[in-house]
């Protein structure tokens, strides 16, 4: 037995670090059929241990302090070695997370990933999602700046809508009558520390969960249906460690590649991942003409200004954009399909969600527009049809024409 032989067999006596390994890389059974799609979970992954190293880096130089830190932020990008590198992989990171999430889901849509038993991996996704919303939200306020300053008012006054208990609701959430140095402080604290750690929480069960079912796949049939009798091993699964962390690594390194243009060449992406207006320090007595948040949020935003205010209060739209994500989270029992895959669905699946995709782009790119009547209708036609996707599933999926699924997965 090797000296290291003997040592692994010393720590697994105290710590099933071997058994760990098996369970989850190197006897973990995957299908053999992952495709594209199947990237974007470990890319995930790859953003979110980048989010919070650079964002370490970035801490040992920011001032939270509404009198500092727009120019701690300059200092960061002109005078700290390699800190303009650190800040603009962070920035990109942000809006390359919800790239990567939004694909994630898309895939999760296409191969119904989120119908039994996979219900508590979607719920725990949702969950993430929101909190990488929440988190996404308070770190844009740090650096200070008009946009910055400007959209925190407007998100924060929404809760002022909130019937009986907004105002006071506002005044909890800011610290202050407007947002001011106390709202800094608090949105730095909750940005670096207490939301972090729901997300890794939530990201550890979302990956436990995974691991106890095992992942769908392409087709949307399940590999454990069909055992080796003697090994019990699927007959359709490989093992994760090699095969899926080296497939995964093309990924990384493509990814990598499109993340390093973006950065190197492009870092404010036209405006949609840095907006011009917040390299002007927040001015509490100047209002930006047009404010708009940050691309990944532009679809609800759409949806909040679609639905008319009622008796001067926006609380409708507020309730109109909250429902547009908790609906989410009915997705497992809305589907009555008796297929998982697109591959195996009928044509009004295909369509359903198309239409789908197609308003949640629009609303989108209507939500990064200033609103006009005729932007309003259209925001008002999308809103309709993202809403009837969810609230009519349980009809067209229960009447759509499936074709046969196979018995083990194809391709
Ligand atoms: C920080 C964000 C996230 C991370 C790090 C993450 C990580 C992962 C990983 C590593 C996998 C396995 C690999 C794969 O199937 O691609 C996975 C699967 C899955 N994730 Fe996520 N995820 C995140 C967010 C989300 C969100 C927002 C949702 C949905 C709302 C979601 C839903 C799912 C589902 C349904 C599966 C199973 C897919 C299948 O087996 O077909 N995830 N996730």
């Amino acid at each position: 037995m090797s000296a290291l032989q003997k040592m692994m067999g010393w720590v697994d006596d105290r710590f099933p670090l071997t058994a760990t390994y098996k369970a989850h890389l190197s006897e973990y059974y995957a299908p053999k059929n992952f495709n594209f799609w199947y990237f974007f979970g470990s890319l995930a992954l790859l953003v979110l241990v980048l989010q919070i190293v650079t964002g370490i880096f970035l801490t040992m130089n920011y001032k939270p302090d509404a009198e500092l830190a727009f120019m701690s932020v300059e200092y960061i990008m002109r005078d700290v070695e390699w800190g303009w590198l650190i800040r603009y992989m962070h920035s990109t990171g942000a809006s390359m997370f919800f790239v990567v999430v939004y694909l994630h889901m898309f895939r999760g849509l296409m191969y119904g990933s989120y119908r039994k038993p996979r219900e508590l991996i979607w719920i725990f996704g949702v969950l993430i999602y929101l909190m990488l919303m929440a988190e996404a939200f308070l770190g844009y306020l740090l650096p200070w700046g008009q946009m910055s300053y400007w959209g925190a008012q407007v998100i924060v006054n929404l809760f002022a809508a909130v019937p009986f208990i907004g105002e006071d609701l506002s005044i909890l959430i800011r610290g202050d009558y407007v947002i001011s140095d106390a709202t800094l402080n608090r949105f730095f604290a909750f940005h670096v520390i207490a939301l972090p750690l729901v997300l890794i929480a939530l990201v550890a069960v979302h990956l436990v969960a995974l691991h106890e079912v095992g992942s769908n796949n392409p087709d949307g049939i399940e590999i454990k249906k069909h055992k080796d009798p003697v090994t019990h091993i699927p007959l359709d699964g490989i093992p994760f460690h090699p095969y899926y962390t080296v497939k995964d690594i093309v990924g990384v390194i493509v990814f990598l590649m499109v993340f390093s243009a973006i950065m190197f060449f492009a870092p404010e992406m036209g405006g949609y991942f840095l907006e011009a207006a917040n390299f002007v320090p927040a001015d509490s007595l100047k209002t930006p003409e047009h404010i708009a948040p940050l691309w990944y949020f532009t679809p609800f935003y759409a949806i909040l200004r679609a639905v008319p205010p009622l008796f001067g209060s926006q609380f409708p739209g507020v309730v109109a954009m909250g429902m547009s994500i908790v609906l989410l989270f009915f997705l497992p029992w809305l589907d009555r399909s008796k297929v998982k895959s697109i591959r195996y669905r009928g044509p009004i699946y295909k369509i359903a969600l198309a239409l789908f995709i197609v308003s949640f782009v629009g609303l989108g790119y209507l939500g990064l527009l200033p609103s006009t009547p005729v932007a309003t209708i259209f925001a008002q036609v999308f809103s309709v049809i993202y809403f009837l996707f969810f609230l009519l599933m349980p009809w067209y999926t229960s009447i759509d024409k499936t074709k046969p699924e196979p018995e083990r997965v194809t391709g």
